[in-house]
């Protein structure tokens, strides 16, 4: 490849400070190094995840960044020491990394890794490292991906590799919603046939949820938001019953409890919200109801009474839906191509990277479960 070894110029969204819209910029992406992989982009979904930097968590060490760690491309070239990945190799870039040496990937118990970003800069969303700059000054790479960007540089142990039959504008979606909602009621919750569900916040991710609590045989789902838009789309994955809290003068527990004769079985908060998440877990049934976090927030603390869990219930969390990255998402891409699993019908809007900032406004708005961004020119 003629760009092998060269600093590539190209387009990239870049986050100059937190509040503010991203501004299309040329940036500088250097060479892959050591056990690195560059990366065309070709397609990126948007997350919520983003717009929670950019908007909510605003950590001043954080910025200038590009954001987007939803995307899925084309290896452009690799670094010394690559042997898994070679130029034209279809693959999704990984938030969390998977080097199978550390003692959480040897591990069956968790999806942790001590390897990459995630181990050390929670905060800030991103490690010191970067390969991008713009205007003489670094630009970080949001939790090691910045798939908002034509291309991009990431170590070998944060990439899978995926079936070069995959449409990369549709499986860029397993590089977080999907796969992290879908695993966390599989995985994490670990659903039992027949059942009871409920999942609070249907955006990509509580819609992923209900996918894989349908698949794990639940027999009734309660699909829980604020938004009465999301519900037809639910119904689509597999909820059974529509829950509005707006409709309701009583805490949302409290009607759940009611409507299932004690509590459900399971619950996924998919928000990133704390008092949601108290919510959630208080909607367990005692004895064994299951709570899970997957929503993302770092400004508050959780709260809840010491005896909502002594009565037995668990509260549980994850990242990525407790899916070990790499094996995850390449199991999640075959399974996609299998019919297994649903991922077109989360796609609401198509656009291109210029169109960012209108992708940031429609989540904003509630108007759209996912917008795929089409990134490099084909
Ligand atoms: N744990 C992880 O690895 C991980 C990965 C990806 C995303 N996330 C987080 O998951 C959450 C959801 O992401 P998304 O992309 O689906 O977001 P989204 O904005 O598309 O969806 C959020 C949904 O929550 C609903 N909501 C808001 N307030 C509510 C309330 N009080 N009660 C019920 N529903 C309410 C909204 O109407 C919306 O439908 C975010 O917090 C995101 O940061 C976590
Ligand atoms: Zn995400
Ligand atoms: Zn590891």
């Amino acid at each position: 490849m003629a760009s092998a070894g060269k600093i590539i110029k190209c387009k990239a969204a870049v986050a100059w400070e937190p509040n503010k819209p991203l501004v299309i910029e040329e940036i500088e992406v250097a060479p892959p190094e050591a056990n690195e992989v560059r990366i065309k982009i070709v397609a990126t979904g948007v997350c919520h995840t983003d717009l929670y930097h950019l908007f909510e968590g605003m950590h001043k060490d954080g910025f200038p960044t590009v954001l987007g760690h939803e995307g899925a491309g084309i290896v452009e070239s690799v670094g010394p020491g690559v042997t898994e990945f070679q130029p034209g190799d279809k693959v999704i870039p990984l938030f969390i990394s998977q080097c199978r040496e550390c003692r959480f990937c040897k591990s069956p118990k968790t999806n942790q890794c001590e390897q990459g970003w995630a181990a050390h800069r929670y905060d800030a969303m991103a490690s010191i490292a970067t390969r991008f700059t713009c205007k003489g000054k670094k630009v970080l790479q949001f939790m090691g991906t910045s798939t908002f960007s034509e291309y991009t540089v990431m170590n070998q142990i944060a990439v899978a590799k995926i079936d070069p039959a995959a449409p990369l504008d549709k499986v860029c979606l397993l590089g977080c919603g999907v796969c992290t909602g879908f695993g966390a009621a599989v995985n994490t919750a670990k659903v039992e046939p027949d059942s009871t569900c409920a999942v609070f916040g249907l955006g990509a991710v509580g819609l992923a949820a209900v996918m894989g609590c349908k698949a794990a045989g639940a027999k009734r789902i309660f699909a829980v938001d604020i938004n009465p838009d999301k519900f037809e789309k639910a119904k689509v994955f597999g909820a059974t019953d529509f829950v509005n809290p707006n409709d309701h003068s009583k805490p949302i527990s409290q009607v759940l409890a009611e409507m299932t004769g004690g509590g459900v079985d399971y619950s996924l908060e998919c928000v990133g919200n704390v008092e949601i998440m108290r919510s959630a877990l208080e909607s367990c049934v005692v004895g064994w109801g299951v709570s899970v976090i997957v929503g993302w927030t770092e400004l508050k603390d959780l709260a809840t009474r010491p005896v909502q869990l002594m009565v037995g219930r668990t509260w549980k969390g994850c990242l990525f839906g407790g899916f070990k990255s790499k094996d995850g998402v390449t199991q999640m891409v075959k399974a996609y191509l299998d019919k297994k699993v649903m991922v077109d019908e989360f796609i609401t809007h198509n656009m291109t990277l210029d169109q960012i900032n209108d992708a940031i406004e429609l989540m904003k708005g509630g108007k759209c479960i996912r917008t795929v961004l089409s990134v490099s020119p084909k």
